[in-house]
């Protein structure tokens, strides 16, 4: 049994474009997004969960069930509908009544400035791969900071990580690139300058208020204790963790990194430009930070292997049909006698536990993290307006005494955000993975607590896991 701080934040994690649906009104510019799944023609991203005029019931409900927090994104075009430029004050307009409902209720907004949704002009010259589109994400968080004094925490990046690998190796994100390590590297790169140089402009200006970054922290593990298999969870370990974590917290990239990056790189025939200047800025930004957002979900076991990339995506929810191999890194396999969801991610809260334990150890000036995403996708059963969803509820037990005992053994957590806080739109699996504390009727639009949001809200009064 785990006892939580009194003053622990039990929130719930949404994004604009999952959440708010209204994609061409309000002024809203387009996202690389619209176009995308428009092509696809598999689900479209009208309405989602329709926040955008659902929002007041939303945080209605957040007070009723003890969600005191709520994580939620800008969409950048609904502010600067072309990316930079013209301001659209419809869409500030929205931002401001949203958080002014937050106030009235006492919930908590952490805000993520960019959760997958780069305006489809910047987008198109380029998206983060472009220096240019750098300067223009730095001007609108300098927008953001100047205009919404109400908002307290300030995230700059939702999953750097995916961005890049989701692009430009799984291409289950447009521009749909398919292994393109120099695109993958260079992405994360910039991407973390970006963020260094938002955080060096919120406390060089003394914005009131917390900046961090959201990241995603899968933990990798060796398939088998083989010098071959340990090296690949090295590789896939150094590419997807500790290469963001050096970024943020020491600001230049560790021997250990850099010796996995060219490895990775020379396999791949990858190239990638640092420059000098990008560690100046990244160096004056590690030490910051004033929390670090962690996304945590499954974690990954791997093996070694020399083949071409192969990849296939789950994204219809039926078992055991993911592949995922990466030449020059490894390969990613379901480890017998571990249960995983429908979406085949393995169930494995000793993950939690140790990468929290890991930033412990291994970046110890990290101030304090929040779990900004953690929770179970699952196919819900509507019956007669109830969806007992016990294996959810075992899910979030399991990872939040992962998280309970981390604290007990000195780790500075002080908030978690369960994913998601109404069911939502998904990116690559549109409406049937749902992962909302309330069921959401697409058609009605109407919320539902499912049998988790009772048992969320005694854990929110009670601070005891059991
Ligand atoms: C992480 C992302 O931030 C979110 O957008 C996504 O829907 C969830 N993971 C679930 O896959």
């Amino acid at each position: 049994m785990y006892k939580l701080p009194e003053d622990f934040i039990f929130g719930g994690a949404t994004a604009a474009y999952q959440a708010e649906g209204a994609t061409k009104e309000g002024g809203k510019g387009l996202v690389a997004w619209d176009e995308f799944l428009e092509k696809q023609g598999r689900f479209s991203p009208d309405p989602a969960s329709d926040f955008y005029h659902q929002y007041p019931e939303d945080i209605r409900l957040c007070e009723k069930f003890g969600v005191n927090g709520i994580r939620i994104s800008i969409a950048w075009t609904r502010i600067f509908p072309d990316g930079t430029g013209e301001v659209n004050q419809e869409g500030v307009d929205f931002y401001h009544n949203l958080f002014a409902e937050c106030q009235k209720r006492n919930i908590t907004a952490f805000v993520t400035l960019h959760h997958f949704d780069t305006p489809k002009t910047l987008f198109d010259k380029g998206d983060f791969l472009n220096r240019e589109n750098l300067d223009a994400f730095v001007d609108y968080a300098e927008f953001c900071f100047k205009e919404f004094h109400e908002v307290h925490y300030w995230s700059t990046f939702n999953e750097i990580y995916p961005v890049a690998t989701n692009q430009y190796l799984l291409g289950t994100f447009p521009p749909s690139v398919k292994s393109d390590f120099s695109m993958i590297i260079q992405c994360l790169h910039n991407m973390m300058v970006a963020h260094a140089r938002t955080v060096n402009l919120f406390k060089d200006n003394n914005y009131p208020g917390e900046i961090g970054v959201v990241h995603s922290l899968e933990t990798k593990y060796p398939a088998t204790d083989s010098p071959e298999d340990q090296h690949a969870a090295f590789l896939d370990d150094a590419l997807s963790v500790r290469f963001l974590l050096d970024a943020t917290y020491l600001g230049y990239y560790s021997d250990k990194t850099m010796q996995a990056l060219e490895e990775i790189a020379e396999a791949n025939g990858a190239t990638y430009e640092f420059l000098e200047e990008d560690f100046e800025i990244m160096k004056k930004a590690s030490h910051r930070n004033d929390y670090l957002g962690i996304n945590h979900y499954q974690c990954h076991f791997v093996k070694a292997y020399d083949g071409e990339t192969q990849i296939h995506h789950n994204g219809t929810g039926d078992k055991g049909t993911s592949v995922y191999k990466v030449k020059g890194i490894g390969e990613r396999i379901y480890k017998e006698g571990l249960k995983r969801t429908d979406w085949d991610w393995l169930i494995y809260p000793e993950g939690m536990y140790d990468i929290l334990m890991r930033i412990k150890e291994d970046y110890p000036h990290y101030n304090k993290i929040y779990i900004t995403e953690n929770g179970m996708g699952y196919k819900d059963e509507f019956e007669d307006g109830v969806i007992m969803d016990e294996a959810r509820i075992d899910y979030l037990k399991v990872y939040l005494e992962a998280i309970g005992k981390a604290i007990e053994d000195g780790v500075n957590v002080k908030g978690y955000f369960l994913w998601s806080l109404m069911d939502l739109f998904s990116w690559t699996n549109g409406y049937n993975k749902r992962y909302g504390l309330f069921y959401v009727d697409f058609e009605t639009q109407k919320r539902y607590p499912k049998a988790s949001a009772y048992w969320y809200k005694r854990l929110s009064e009670t601070k005891t896991i059991s």
